[in-house]
């Protein structure tokens, strides 16, 4: 006679385990049947084409996929991080048609025909983008998580203020927006940088901004 194998044992315990966890609450044996997905769960799939960092990217993804995972999974443009996957953080901060996004709340099938900057696009090591070489003079980072979250976000504040869209402190809303500590501060509050490294990410820009000014 066949020795019984232990996969075979593993999934009869397993379907015991569970009748006798439904007759414990009570549940009908139909009831442990229902954990299925749903129709309504099915994975639905979608083509989006995009740019990114100049070059063309066509992918085929799960509908669900957020812009910030089909960049780092399926492209392996890892620079843009994720940290808290819920808005809150910035660290996953790109630019999308010129315009700053955490991309861990921005489904990535939205993106049809969007041109998109990540860190990898800013600069390259031995052609820095401006901000990044002053956060590397200024000691703008630390452990360096939430740094291309940072730049993105800094290059982006750069074009806002250019553009005279005002902040929340912004004092005349008639007169162009300066590039002052206070409004960069403003600006840069959605990006969190648990190594506290404010300060000196404070003075790298006021030297960008100095040098635009
Ligand atoms: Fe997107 Fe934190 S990972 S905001
Ligand atoms: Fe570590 Fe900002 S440098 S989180």
């Amino acid at each position: 006679m066949q020795e019984p194998r232990a996969s075979d044992i593993g999934r009869r315990d397993v379907m015991r385990t569970a009748g006798a966890c439904a007759a414990a609450a009570g549940l009908p044996p139909a009831a442990t049947a229902q954990i299925q997905p749903s129709e309504s769960e099915e994975v639905r799939m979608a083509s989006v084409s995009f740019q990114v960092n100049g070059q063309a990217h066509s992918l085929e993804l799960d509908t669900r996929t957020t812009l910030l995972d089909a960049l780092r999974d399926h492209l392996h443009l890892t620079g843009s991080k994720k940290g808290c996957d819920h808005g809150q953080c910035g660290a996953c901060t790109l630019i999308v048609d010129g315009r700053r996004i955490n991309s861990c709340l921005s489904l990535a099938v939205m993106h049809e025909g969007s041109s998109i900057t990540t860190i990898e696009g800013l600069g390259q090591p031995d052609s820095l983008h401006p901000l990044q070489a002053a956060f590397v003079q200024h000691d703008g980072y630390q452990c360096g998580y939430c740094t291309p979250g940072q730049i993105c976000s800094g290059v982006a504040v750069f074009e806002e203020v250019r553009a005279g869209i005002p902040s929340h402190v912004t004092p005349d809303l008639m007169a162009p927006a300066a590039l002052t500590a206070a409004e960069l501060r403003e600006r840069m509050s959605g990006n969190i940088c648990r190594c506290g490294a404010y300060s000196n990410i404070l003075e790298a820009m006021l030297e960008v901004a100095g040098r635009q000014g």
